[in-house]
């Protein structure tokens, strides 16, 4: 895309425009060597694959995929893979970052990876999408495998993705292979907890927020926006927690409760009428002013760019928990500061999810599987840990927690870089 053809807006809304403005100034802070951010500016490699599928009407469709490794400096590449028609190898190599920074501010020991097809999946059979799956695995197959190249689900991908995928990679090898992929069925050799992972995660580092300004978890607001996977769960274990969940944001409308809402109740109401709209004991309110509510939590889980310029001084929340990827622009960013928004930047809040999937790779390597108490716990401790760490270094440079999440990331796989040296 020409960068002059497009609105400030559309600029700033651009994953990798956003991402590298993030970079830059990390860098820059941490005086980062000028050999090493040519490095980590660029992926290592990138893959455009051609996938060739008969369509169930017997017609032959040629669908495009993407794989990009940004780095495994620190481990093998890591990253989810999505199914979208606006997918762009320019968004995929900006989301293929974000897992490097992501992997190392939890200090996983992975690199980043990002994949996609640009397709429909709306429009698509079971059966079609299986049949792409597996070409697409096919088709990227060398890039592939527990040490090199981990795939997981992003979006509108899910674990039967993640089965075929296995299943594929597997008939290739002569032999199961179940660490290739994470987020798996767990009757597959996933992991417990995967599922509330990344809700749990967004959970363990609001109550650390919480404890650091003394707020009382049972007289905290919070707004939550998506009500899928990462919402769910999380207003889920927030409101278990004694959190109260005053606001669900949805596509189709909003709906809200000064006291806080029933979250097990509201999720059976929304299986039952396909709606979170016209939940009893609560008032349907405008979307779009949802967002502005008074509160203590804010919680982003649905898409990127939801908070901008245009409407960052609009925010009414102490906290912000990004659940969702990406939902904050760069220069919406400085808004929030200014106001003194406590942001806990996506590459830490939702880390929970890639956290729970190293898990997962490391049951399927020992073929050992543990108990969900094992894995909550452990999950506390990477996310507690994390938490103090963005923070220690927030406070001793002086910068807000985004800027210091990515400065910790940038110095660790820098670090890891200058160790191995440069091959030559
Ligand atoms: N699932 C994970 O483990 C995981 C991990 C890390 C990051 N994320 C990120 O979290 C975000 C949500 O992922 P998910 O897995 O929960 O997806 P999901 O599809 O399960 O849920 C997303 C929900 O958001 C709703 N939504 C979409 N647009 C909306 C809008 N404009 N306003 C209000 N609601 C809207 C959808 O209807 C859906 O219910 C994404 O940015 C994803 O990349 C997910």
């Amino acid at each position: 895309m020409i960068l002059e053809a497009i609105t400030p807006l559309e600029q700033e809304c651009n994953p990798r425009l956003a991402a590298e403005a993030r970079f830059d100034e990390a860098a820059l802070r941490l005086g980062l060597d000028d050999g090493v951010c040519k490095i980590l500016r660029t992926p290592s490699r990138e893959l455009t694959v051609y996938i060739p599928v008969q369509l169930d009407d017997g017609r032959i469709e040629v669908f495009t995929g993407y794989r990009v490794q940004h780095s495994i400096a620190r481990g093998p590449a890591k990253g989810g893979i999505r199914y979208a028609p606006d997918v762009t190898l320019d968004e995929v190599r900006a989301l293929a970052a974000w897992m490097t920074w992501k992997c190392a501010v939890v200090n996983i020991p992975f690199g980043g990876a990002k994949g996609g097809v640009v397709c429909d999946p709306a429009l698509l059979s079971d059966s079609e999408l299986e049949r792409i799956t597996r070409r697409y695995t096919a088709e990227i197959l060398e890039f592939l495998g527990p040490e090199s190249d981990v795939p997981a689900p992003d979006m509108n991908t899910n674990e039967q993705t993640m089965a075929w995928i296995m299943d594929t990679y597997s008939m290739h090898k002569r032999h199961t292979v179940n660490a290739v992929v994470t987020g798996k069925p767990y009757n597959l050799g996933g992991s417990r907890g995967r599922t509330e992972a990344t809700g749990r995660g967004c959970l363990i580092v609001t109550m650390q927020a919480l404890r650091r300004f003394g707020m009382d978890p049972s007289n905290t607001r919070v707004v939550i926006q998506g009500f899928g996977n990462v919402g769910g769960m999380a207003g889920k274990l927030m409101s278990r927690a004694g959190l109260k969940i005053i606001a669900v944001i949805e596509v189709d409308g909003a709906v809200y409760n000064p006291h806080g809402l029933d979250i097990p109740a509201l999720m059976e109401h929304r299986k039952e009428t396909g709606s979170i709209l016209d939940f009893p004991e609560a008032e349907n309110i405008d979307r779009r002013e949802a967002l502005f509510l008074e509160c203590e939590i804010l919680l982003p889980a649905a898409k990127e760019n939801v908070i901008t310029s245009r409407n960052a001084d609009r925010i009414r929340a102490r906290i912000l928990c990004e659940g969702a990827n990406g939902p904050t622009t760069a220069a919406a960013d400085a808004i929030l500061m200014e106001k003194n928004v406590f942001v806990i930047p996506d590459i830490l809040a939702n880390a929970g999810g890639v956290t729970v999937s190293y898990f997962e790779w490391v049951q399927d390597r020992q073929g050992f599987f543990w108990n969900e108490q094992l894995v909550n716990g452990r999950l506390e401790e990477i996310m507690v840990n994390s938490f103090r760490d963005v923070v220690a270094y927030a406070d001793k440079h002086g910068v807000n927690n985004r800027i210091a999440a990515y400065m910790l990331a940038l110095d660790r796989v820098a670090f890891a870089i200058k160790l191995r040296g440069i091959y030559a």
